[in-house]
């Protein structure tokens, strides 16, 4: 047995609703990149632990992750989940209501980057962020969030790794490049401490510094 699979038995369940969640993506026809689930497991652990009130998501699918996210929330908190494709968004949203979530989650549907900007510029805030949509725009969603970030936010991100092509220097590829950006902005940003978890495809986990500097 290797280590993965004695994390996975030990710890992860994945009830009904998400097996049902899997089975939609196969459905419609979507692309099978949803989070593993020992990935998505940290994550709801992490916003647990952070006490996580308002989430903001960025690359929705078909709501897997999400719904990890919705069950992690207290009474009154909510995700906002952002998506491209209008299809993807609706099957979604099906999913949602039947994982009895729906109330907790909104969808907004667009680029994530004209969402965000909508955001910001309306003065919204959140306590939590997971990155995981098209990763050539990693390092501005990046600058995006830590704008909306309130002190002690996290901010998550998957595919951290790029599966391994972050480590070749060989590598030059634009997406490779910009992963790499990002990894670094979050290491060496000043109102950041961060890792990656090697989850996965890497998931990052930064912690937004409380103002002035701790
Ligand atoms: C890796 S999948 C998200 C998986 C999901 N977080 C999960 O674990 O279940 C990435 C999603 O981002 C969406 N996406 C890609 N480019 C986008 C963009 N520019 N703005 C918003 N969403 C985008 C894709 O359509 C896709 O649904």
């Amino acid at each position: 047995m290797t280590e993965d699979e004695y994390i996975k038995n030990l710890y992860i369940r994945e009830d009904a609703v998400l097996e049902k969640v899997k089975r939609s993506m196969v459905d419609n026809d979507m692309p099978r990149i949803a989070l593993p689930p020992d990935s998505a497991k940290l994550l709801y652990l992490l916003a647990r632990i952070r006490g996580a009130k308002k989430i903001l998501e960025i690359g929705t699918l078909a709501g897997y992750s999400t719904i990890w996210l919705a069950r992690a929330l207290p009474e009154g908190g909510s995700v906002l989940t952002l998506e491209l494709e209008e299809d993807f968004a609706r099957v979604a949203s099906q999913n949602f209501a039947m994982a009895g979530v729906k109330d907790k989650i909104t969808i907004r549907v667009g680029e994530a980057l004209n969402s965000l900007r909508n955001l910001r510029d309306s003065g919204e805030t959140f306590d939590f962020f997971f990155i995981d949509a098209d990763k050539i725009h990693y390092p501005d969603y990046l600058e995006m969030v830590i704008e909306m970030a309130e002190p002690g936010a996290l901010i998550t991100a998957d595919n951290t790794f790029w599966g391994g092509r972050v480590l070749d220097p060989a590598d030059k590829e634009e997406t490779t490049e910009k992963i790499r950006r990002f990894n670094r902005m979050l290491s060496a940003g000043e109102r950041l401490e961060a890792i990656i978890v090697p989850t996965g495809d890497g998931l990052a986990v930064a912690r937004v510094k409380d103002l002035p500097g701790n």
